[in-house]
Formats: structure tokens, sequence, C-alpha cells
């Protein structure tokens, strides 16, 4: 297979095979493709998006997990993790300072935590919603039953993520334990679709045991999907979880599948994540240089903002609100871009 036939077909029709991905993805570091590459996904981003960069206010309000995952610091086991969860009233504070500095979507995220019953997450979703009519409200608290979905949905929830991980059956059992299933967290995600959420999937890049066939099977699961957003960002281990001594995810590999997911979903709103401005200082500006269009900056109380340690060296845990937003939308311009204070909500 010549490389540049396969690059000029994910061009030309947005999507390749398992082994043409694969082929793809030996060029991940050869600097001439990953340009090319970055140079497609830059121009499909700016020809639906301009020079637009979308920002999200994150709410992680709980690192409680009744979950086990492997790779992740609030894992269940993780005896060493000090544990919070914030009230309706200290979630509507972050939603106020946020909505002060301009944002026009929150995420409420957590741990999977049973404390926060149906009933107790409508309560929240219906106390932002009121308040905040013209804000987006994201979720993102994991796999749930289609009731429940309905539920959240009902109570004003517009767009949910929920990372597949992996599309691999065999790699998603090496990456959690065996009481979790890919059957059902895809469920999940055609549930969410279903219900008319704007839906999310994602995967770590460079996790263990991940394998070119694997990242093959998320592109094509990604396309498949028609998703709204696509979240990924580099695994990185955390030193409490039996991944303490795995490698980390490369730069350059999460920078190429950015580029490669632009290119086969055009108005995917793709975030340049805080991982990725965890393992490279400049992280985030290179992955919007790349092709992502979105930045997620923490809206979380100071206090707890250590706590939500799903890796470790996670970056602005120090910093208030007000300092990330600054600080982002000069990294932003820096590049060439335009951080905007609208709900930005998916082209398609
Ligand atoms: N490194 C990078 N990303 C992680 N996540 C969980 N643990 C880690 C880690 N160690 C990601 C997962 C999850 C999202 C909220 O964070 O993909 O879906
Ligand atoms: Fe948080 Fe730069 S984005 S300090």
């Amino acid at each position: 297979m010549q490389v540049m036939n396969v690059v000029e077909k994910l061009i030309t029709d947005g999507k390749l095979t398992k082994e043409e991905y694969v082929e793809l993805l030996k060029y991940a570091d050869d600097r001439e493709i990953t340009e090319f590459l970055a140079g497609e996904a830059v121009k499909i981003r700016k020809q639906y998006y301009g020079d637009k960069v979308f920002t999200r206010g994150l709410i992680e309000f709980t690192n409680y997990c009744k979950n086990n995952c492997y790779y992740c610091g609030i894992r269940r086991d993780n005896r060493n993790a000090r544990r919070y969860r914030l009230t309706k009233e200290d979630i509507l504070e972050c939603c106020e300072s946020g909505y002060e500095l301009g944002f026009r979507t929150f995420v409420l995220q957590g741990g999977e935590d049973p404390y926060y019953t149906d009933e107790r997450m409508v309560e929240i979703i219906r106390a932002i919603k009121e308040r905040y009519p013209d804000c987006a409200l994201t979720l993102s608290v994991g796999e749930k039953s289609y009731e429940s979905y309905r539920l959240f949905r009902e109570a004003g929830a517009d767009r949910y993520l929920l990372r597949h991980e992996t599309a691999s059956e065999e790699h998603y059992a090496l990456l959690h334990p065996a009481e979790m299933s890919l059957r059902n967290r895809k469920q999940c995600l055609y549930y969410l679709k279903e219900l008319g959420y704007q839906t999310g999937a994602g995967f770590m890049v460079g996790s263990p045991g991940q394998t070119p066939e694997s990242i093959a099977e998320d592109l094509i699961f990604l396309k498949e999907l028609e998703l709204q957003m696509v979240g990924i960002g580099p695994f990185i281990p955390h030193h409490e979880t039996p991944f303490a001594q795995e490698k980390a995810g490369t730069l350059e590999m999460t920078l190429f599948l950015l580029s490669v997911i632009r290119i086969i979903l055009p108005k995917v709103l793709l975030p340049a994540t805080t991982a990725l401005g965890t393992i490279h200082p400049r992280g985030r500006e290179m992955g919007i240089c790349a092709g992502a269009n979105v930045v997620m900056p923490n809206l979380s109380p100071v206090r707890v903002r250590k706590q939500y340690e799903l890796y470790d060296n996670k970056i602005c845990t120090g910093d208030e609100a007000a300092e990330c937003r600054m600080c982002l939308e000069k990294r932003i311009s820096s590049v060439g871009y335009r951080l905007v204070c609208e709900r930005g909500d998916a082209k398609n």
C-alpha cells in the first residue's frame, strides 16, 4: 500500500478500512504526513467553525466511583484518594462564577457515585437549567439505565460524554475488570443518541495494550456513530493504579489522531484536553493546530481540584477559574484562534 494513496482516500472519502488505518498509523511520527494531515484538518475546521475555539466549564462534582478501571486514579480500590462530593449549592456557585467569566456550557463530570441518585441528579440539572436557560448542560457521569438517561434529558440535559475507551473487546478487557463490558458501554451510547443528546465518545491514546488495530477499530466506531463530540487525550499513568509503571501516550500520536478525527468527522466538537496539556506545556495549543476546536478549563472549587486526580501531574489544579480563563485566552490567540463565549452547539 502506498501511504499517499491512503491519505488521499482518507481525504476524499472521509473514511478508511481497518487495514488502511493500520497502514496510515505507521506514519504517525512522519513529519511530512502529520503536517499534511494537520493542514487538511485545519482547513476543514476553518470551513465550519472559522477561527473559533469553544470553551466549556468543567465541574468535577464527585470523585467517588463504584468502578475499578485499571487506568483511573479515582477507581474504588484507591484507598489513598481523598474523596469529596459537591452539594447542589457548591455546583451552582461554580456555575455562577463560570457564567460571569463568559462560559455558556457547563459540564458536570464525576465518578459513578451512587450517592447521586436520579432524583438528586434531576434536582441539580433542573436548578442549573432554570438559572441559566441560555447555557448548554453536558453530563459525564458514566453508564446508567435508559430510564435514568431519559429522566436527565427531560430535566434539561443537552449533551452527554461517555468515552467508549476502546472499541476492541480484547483491549477493553485489559483496561477494565470483568464486571464491566464494552457491550454495555456501546449500548449506553446508543441510548444517549436515541434520546436526542448531543453525544460524545472517545478514548485514551497509548493506553496499555492499545494496538494500531484497536485504534483503527476506534476510528471506525467513531465514524459509524455519527457523534457530535469526540474526546481523546494521552493515557497518563497514575501512581495508585495497576498501571502505575506503564508508559504514557505520546504527543505525536495524539496530535496525529486529532487530525484524522477532524478529517473523518468534519463538524465534530473536539477538545484539546487537559491530559494533552499535561504531557506537554503547549500541548493544548498544538492540539488546536492539529484540528481540535474546544477547550475545557476547570470550574471546580480550588479546594477539591487536586483530588479529582485521574492521572498524575494534572495541570491547573491550583489556579482560580478566572486565571485559567485568561491563560487559555492567551494561549489560543498565540496560535491565531479566538476563544469565544457561546454555547457552541455541533453543526450536525
Ligand atoms: N490518563 C488519561 N486519561 C484518563 N482517563 C481516566 N484515567 C486516565 C488516565 N490515567 C480518562 C478516561 C475517562 C475520562 C474521564 O478520563 O478516558 O473516560
Ligand atoms: Fe489553567 Fe492555564 S489554563 S492556568
